[in-house]
């Protein structure tokens, strides 16, 4: 059962779910393992990390696409080369893509993502300023299955964290990531292992 893993930039969440998935043994206990990190920006350092790891990268440059429609086409023949039966799960991770209802009909039911706040609460970007603008006391991180609607779709996960006297929004950004290393690799790992029980 590969794991496409989709980044934009640094990848912390897909070098924590990597981890996670060599300290939990995912392949001998799912038969799983992150098959490749694909990211739409040619600069995206998480490319290195996971090259150095030995795992298989891509890049998908929207740039070099007339339209949002190719340039899902050619990120679904990306991910799918890794993933010929489709029976894997494509993990948004870091993502910056909006991706067109046609692409996540394809994938729909294995697709996730993690947001940076406690959906509902909070779609779209800027999260972080947004919750401490708001004056909320508390902020978090969602891990949800893709649908066509943004940020919408099944919670598998959610993590809390304080608002902080004085938080900036890259405190607080700080502070739910390291939240969020800790909930997309446990949602993951759930869905696998209920994934293999419903298999027996
Ligand atoms: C972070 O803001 C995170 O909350 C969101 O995407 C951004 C970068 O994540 N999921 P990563 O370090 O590239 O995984």
């Amino acid at each position: 059962r590969p794991l496409v893993i989709l980044i934009s930039g640094t990848g912390s969440n897909m070098q924590a779910i990597v981890r996670a998935a060599a300290r939990g043994r995912w392949r001998e206990r799912y038969g799983a393992a992150v098959a490749a990190v694909i990211s739409n920006r040619p600069d995206a350092k998480g490319l290195a990390w996971a090259a150095q790891e030995g795992i298989a990268t891509a890049v998908v440059d929207h740039t070099a696409y007339p339209s949002r429609e190719a340039f899902d086409a050619a990120l679904a023949a990306a991910i799918d080369q890794h993933d010929p039966q489709g029976r894997g799960l494509v993990v948004l991770a870091g993502f910056m893509r909006i991706l067109t209802a046609g692409f996540v009909q394809r994938y729909e039911g294995r697709i996730l993502n993690i947001h940076p706040s406690l959906l509902p609460a909070f779609p779209g970007l800027h999260t972080h300023r947004r919750a401490i603008e708001a004056g909320c006391r508390f902020a978090g991180a969602t891990v949800h299955r893709v649908t066509a609607e943004l940020d919408h779709g099944e919670y598998l996960e959610q993590a809390v964290v304080p608002i902080l006297p004085g938080d900036t929004p890259e405190t607080l950004a700080a502070r739910v990531l390291t939240q969020e290393h800790l909930i997309y690799p446990r949602a993951i790992e759930r869905l696998l292992a209920a994934a293999c029980a419903a298999e027996g």
